[in-house]
């Protein structure tokens, strides 16, 4: 019988060391992974993400996933850009085709001002460098910025693949705590008071203000203004994430940091929710030494973003009317989001929790101590139902009794049946944790939902 693992090989092999008698000695070797120890120190530690592993489940068609967070795309006039598509290839094909700069197209970079003029957000042409999605753009900052061990201080939870982003460059990430007005920046206050007397400075505050990912709740105006101040009284470097600004159900726009504090602030923006997430087509205002260094990283990166994609998102702007296309999408998520509430409310046991969202994707769900929302969910696949687990939004690992909902790609009547199995789940395991613990089960919070719950319980 195998008796012990002891240790692990640089190659990544366990040994694992057979017991008693003559067979002691004789070592079984288990490959894991041969190349670990080649690898360098900022890959050894990366595993693949809970949604990642989740795609593969959740694109079985019996199971509706509140899982990726995917637009509708089928709610885009696909007939108009097949139209766009064809007429940038019939009309510069050659073009299209071939590389392009490091900083992305001029002519895109002009039309994505007039995106951002429609938000309000002040920027020049100049400013912008276009990159593959506004996940792109997050690493190139993390890149740029980060060295193993610095500090990076983010919303907590907060986006994937922020999280993803910095941990690649080995950042040490600090959680501020949200409630339902975003971000409590009087808590970024403490932890930069606790950072000082610690002898170390953030790299800068990466924040999602509108809509955000996971937690579906936005920074209030009040704090806007404070966290920009801080910025001004900390010396703080602020990276604003901003796929959702133009999603508000209402059409609601509320001003970016990059307008109450420019020179502090690098702007991430993405077509992928309000146009398509397949074109890859996202972009960096930054202060203009700062540009210069991420045109350096990009090119080294992947030399440019497509021609094609960046002229066929060029044509979209330049010729369709895509701000009738955002209203459509809010109009086609406001539902959606109605939806799912009204299905969390009717379902939902008591002590069930959840963030009420005035825009874009999400809903951020809480639920008793004693269930644990990492290990329901193989229970819940099983019940046809996925959600991403809170514990992916954290880097400290926290988050156990938090979810993310996305309602944005299911269709209505699957929305309310996922919550329905999802509901009838919760109420199962906590007849469970009743039943296993008696009176010392763990309290339920009365159920709550709206402003007044904020991610994180
Ligand atoms: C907060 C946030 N930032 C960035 C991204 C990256 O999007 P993309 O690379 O498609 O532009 C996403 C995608 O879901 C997101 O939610």
């Amino acid at each position: 019988m195998v008796s012990a693992v002891a240790t692990l090989e640089p190659t990544g092999a366990a040994l694992l060391r057979r017991g008693q008698s003559d067979e002691i000695g004789r070592v079984v070797r288990l490959d894991t992974d041969p190349y670990l120890w080649r690898y360098a120190a900022r890959v050894r530690g990366m595993s693949a993400s809970e949604i990642r592993a989740l795609f593969a489940v959740a694109s079985r068609p019996e199971v509706v996933s509140f899982a990726g967070g995917m637009p509708d795309t089928s709610a885009l006039d696909l007939e108009a850009v097949e139209r766009v598509t064809a007429q940038v290839l019939r009309t510069a094909g050659a073009t299209a085709l071939q590389y392009g700069g490091g900083q992305g197209r001029a002519e895109l970079r002009e039309l994505l001002i007039e995106v951002m003029t429609h938000q309000g957000v002040p920027a020049h042409a100049d400013d912008l460098v276009v990159t593959v999605g506004g996940q792109q753009a997050l690493e190139l900052i993390a890149k740029c910025f980060v060295d193993p061990g610095d500090v990076v201080i983010a919303e907590g939870p907060t986006y994937v693949g922020g999280i993803g982003a910095l941990t690649s460059h080995q950042a040490d990430v600090r959680h501020v705590p949200m409630d339902g007005d975003g971000m409590q920046v009087d808590l970024l206050e403490d932890l930069l008071g606790r950072l000082t007397a610690e002898g170390r400075t953030a790299k800068y505050v990466y924040t999602v203000p509108n809509h955000q990912n996971p937690a579906g709740v936005s920074l209030s105006l009040a704090r806007r203004h404070r966290l920009a101040e801080l910025a001004e009284s900390h010396d703080l470097m602020i990276v604003e994430d901003d796929p959702y600004g133009l999603l508000d159900f209402s059409g609601r726009i509320l001003p970016s940091l990059r307008e109450l504090v420019p020179d502090r602030v690098i702007y991430v923006g993405t077509v992928s929710k309000t146009f398509a997430p397949g074109v890859r087509t996202g972009w960096v205002a930054a202060p203009r030494p700062v540009r210069d260094k991420l045109v350096l990283l990009r090119e080294a990166a992947d030399l440019c973003p497509s021609n094609l994609t960046q002229m066929v998102v060029e044509a979209w702007l330049a010729t369709q009317p895509w701000r009738e296309q955002i209203k459509r999408f809010r109009e086609v998520y406001r539902e959606k989001a109605e939806t799912m509430l009204a299905a969390l409310h009717t379902e939902m046991p008591e002590g069930v929790s959840w963030t009420v969202p005035q825009g874009a994707f999400y809903v951020w769900l809480m639920v008793p101590s004693g269930i644990d929302t990492s290990d329901l969910l193989a229970k819940a696949v099983n019940h046809r139902v996925a959600y991403v687990p809170g514990r992916g939004f954290y880097a400290d690992g926290t988050g156990g009794d938090q979810a993310r909902l996305c309602f944005s790609y299911p269709e209505l009547g699957r929305i309310r049946e996922g919550i329905t199995r999802l509901g009838e789940l919760i109420h199962e395991e906590l007849e469970l944790v009743r039943a296993v613990f008696g009176d010392d089960a763990p309290q339920v919070r009365p159920r709550q939902q709206g402003h007044a719950t904020g991610p994180g319980g």
